[in-house]
């Protein structure tokens, strides 16, 4: 039997922690860190914090990839921020592809809502290939920070949805990373054992520079 005295005690320990944050709209007015936004005061949320419209509607696929993200990330969707997740539409045209990259952030559910896509990621250390052709309904997941892809393999457009483990899951695609910027031609055929004439090719496609 615990005496009402030590009860009451523990009691008031127990009550000296924080209080419990129903949710944390992010707060663009002040900075970001590891752990996400500031929290907007409360008096400030709306409702309109936790809803976002974008999602339907199509990205437009007159790109290089033919393909389009569309986020609906903490930066886009301030109710998230906090809460460990988020969501993105993605639009493939006949022939797109969202080339090989990762989500530094966070790990990612693909539901295939429309048409036919081929996708994968490799393992860190193995370095093994999972492969998988996903149909209308299905759903694969990738883990985070893996590197992997998405193919439209079917004729026609696809249409994906995809949910994250983070609210800001972040985006590094390798080609982009490796040819978009102004790291040096040498230094990129040294690192990659890729041959000068290629990088040059990829850096005018992507817009690098060096
Ligand atoms: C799609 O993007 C292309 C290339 O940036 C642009 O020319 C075109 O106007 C855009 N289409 C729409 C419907 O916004």
């Amino acid at each position: 039997m615990i005496s009402p005295a030590i009860f009451i005690f523990f009691l008031f320990l127990s009550s000296s922690h924080a209080a419990v944050l129903d949710f944390c709209v992010a707060d663009f007015n002040a900075p970001d860190g590891p752990a996400g936004y500031s929290c907007k005061k409360p008096a400030k949320v709306t409702v309109d914090d936790f809803v976002f419209s974008g999602l339907g509607i199509a990205g437009n696929t007159s790109n290089i990839i033919k393909a389009a993200v569309t986020p609906a990330f903490a930066m886009q969707f301030p109710g998230v921020n906090g809460l460990g997740i988020s969501l993105a539409r993605l639009d493939l045209a006949a022939g797109g592809v969202v080339p090989f990259h990762t989500h530094p952030g966070g790990s990612e559910v693909l539901l295939v809502v429309q048409g036919t896509i081929c996708a994968g990621f490799v393992s860190s250390s193995a370095n093994t290939v999972y492969l998988k052709t996903l149909k209308k309904g299905d759903i694969m997941v990738f883990p985070q920070g893996l590197l992997h892809f998405q193919v439209n393999s079917g004729g026609s457009a696809a249409l994906a949805f995809a949910s994250f483990s983070s609210p800001t899951p972040g985006l590094q695609i390798t080609d982009f990373a490796l040819f978009a910027n102004n790291l040096p031609t040498e230094l990129i055929a040294t690192t990659t054992f890729l041959d000068v004439p290629q990088i040059k090719k990829l850096k005018g496609v992507l817009g690098g520079t060096g």
